[in-house]
């Protein structure tokens, strides 16, 4: 393809989450990754502020991890997951579990960040049947909860236009409300004081539907997607401790938390709340190949641990389950991030990144920045008649300016590769703010 295809070049991929025909119109081409950096086709540079999306968390062109791909696609490019078992998985569900919160101690391997939601869910509802009550089927997401693209996800979701198309969804679901709140947080320094008692809405949907029905409860403990949406002081510590009250396994979906994000390894860990399940994929592998993992308790994976030994425990996998490839990217990525200290470099740069994002708040239409760890979401007064417009004008800007950045409606969301120097925290912040002071 040339450096510069033409309108017909482009037609047949259906783009993901992307306006197809803007995009088509007026090309934004990635074409070579290194370090802090992509490249467009023609060699124009671009810092890289959101690590690819939310995944490239020791940043580009690890070395380490081409190493290891080619190695074991050379070696054994696959083996079959059901029935039979490969080195690479073994040794990278022992290399995770070293990481997780204590407790959280046997990994189930998926493909992507849709089907390890899936996949918990499932754990979630077969784990109590499994035990013996059959009757807890109900499943608790949260208002503006983003959980990936798969049927279970987007009913546990919270985002109206990943719902609305896409007919009745799942039955026996119910929504927490969601802790997105301007009139008492705007530009809020970190964790936002205001709203613990948001949590106490599950009291309200127990009251309703009665603790004997329901499963799960699945957050994200910082919601990204949404817009970065960030969990009040003390909310995730009373949703564990109402679910503990009333035997409802809790989730975390981590997708995004996972790996560093926070300056901690997992959310869970920078929280100080260990939820029963945790859901990953993105930064676990540097997002060199796809590849998810749920992380569940030890008392669930021993409750399925019963019956004939020779009889099938879990009916749910993949073929793709800790395929051989992407374990060897995991390997490489968590072994990186090890070497570096990656998982905990966000706290060090944390009240940097704090300073500089939050000196954007003069600039016109900025009506609320949130952050905590390397994560920032700066929100601009929609306008009127045309939600979505200004954010997406910024997205075009910023690339046009040398910077990728995310948006979702007129939220701007920074999420950088972990191994972020300061200079690139400057340039990032001074462009976006030309950037948002030439939208009217
Ligand atoms: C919290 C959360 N869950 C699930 C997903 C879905 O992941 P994937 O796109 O890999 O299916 C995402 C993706 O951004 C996410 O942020």
């Amino acid at each position: 393809m040339s450096t510069n295809p033409s309108r017909a070049e482009l037609e047949a991929f259906w783009m993901p989450f992307t306006a197809n025909r803007q995009f088509k119109a007026n090309p934004r081409l990635l074409a070579r990754a290194q370090g802090m950096h992509y490249w467009t086709p023609d060699g124009r540079e671009i810092l890289d502020g959101v690590s690819g999306l939310w995944c490239v968390n020791a940043g580009h062109g690890r070395k380490e991890i081409t190493e290891a791909v080619s190695r074991q696609i050379a070696t054994m490019e696959y083996a079959p997951p059901f029935q039979m078992g490969h080195p690479p998985a073994f040794e990278l569900a022992n290399k995770l579990v070293k990481i997780t919160p204590p407790g959280l101690d046997h990994v189930f391997f998926t493909n992507s960040g849709s089907e390890s939601v899936d996949t918990a869910l499932k754990i979630a509802i077969a784990y109590h049947r499994v035990r013996g009550e059959a009757s807890r089927q109900r499943l608790i997401g949260r208002e503006k909860g983003y959980h990936g693209v798969g049927f279970g996800g987007i009913s546990v979701g919270g985002m109206v236009n990943n719902r609305k198309f896409f007919g009745s969804l799942l039955p026996g679901v119910d929504h927490l409300r969601h802790t997105f709140d301007l009139e008492h947080n705007a530009f809020s320094r970190g964790i936002p004081q205001w709203g613990a008692h948001l949590a106490d809405d599950l009291e309200r949907l127990v009251a309703l539907h009665d603790a004997s029905t329901i499963a799960a409860v699945i957050v994200e403990p910082v919601a990204g997607s949404a817009g970065v949406i960030l969990p009040p002081q003390g909310y995730l510590q009373r949703l564990r401790s109402i679910c503990d009250k009333y035997g409802i396994l809790l989730i975390f979906d981590e997708v995004i938390t996972g790996f560093g994000r926070l300056g901690a390894p997992f959310g869970a860990t920078y929280f100080g709340v260990t939820p029963d399940i945790i859901t990953t994929a993105k930064g676990l592998t540097n997002g060199a190949v796809p590849m998810g993992a749920v992380f569940v308790r030890k008392e669930i994976y021993d409750t399925f641990m019963q019956g004939p030994e020779q009889a099938i425990e879990l009916f749910h996998g993949y073929t793709y389950s800790g395929h051989p490839v992407a374990c060897a990217a995991g390997l490489a990525a968590q072994e990186i991030y090890e070497r570096e200290g990656l998982l905990t470099r966000g706290a060090k740069l944390a009240q940097q990144w704090e300073d500089a994002v939050h000196s954007l708040r003069d600039v016109p239409n900025v009506i609320d920045i949130r952050n905590v760890g390397l994560v920032a979401g700066i929100e601009l007064e929609p306008r009127s008649g045309a939600p979505g417009a200004r954010g997406f004008e910024a997205l075009v800007r910023a690339f046009e300016k040398g910077i990728l950045i995310r948006v979702t409606g007129d939220i701007v969301a920074l999420s950088p590769p972990l191994i972020i120097e300061p200079k690139h925290i400057d340039q990032l912040v001074t462009t976006l703010r030309e950037v948002l002071k030439t939208l009217d």
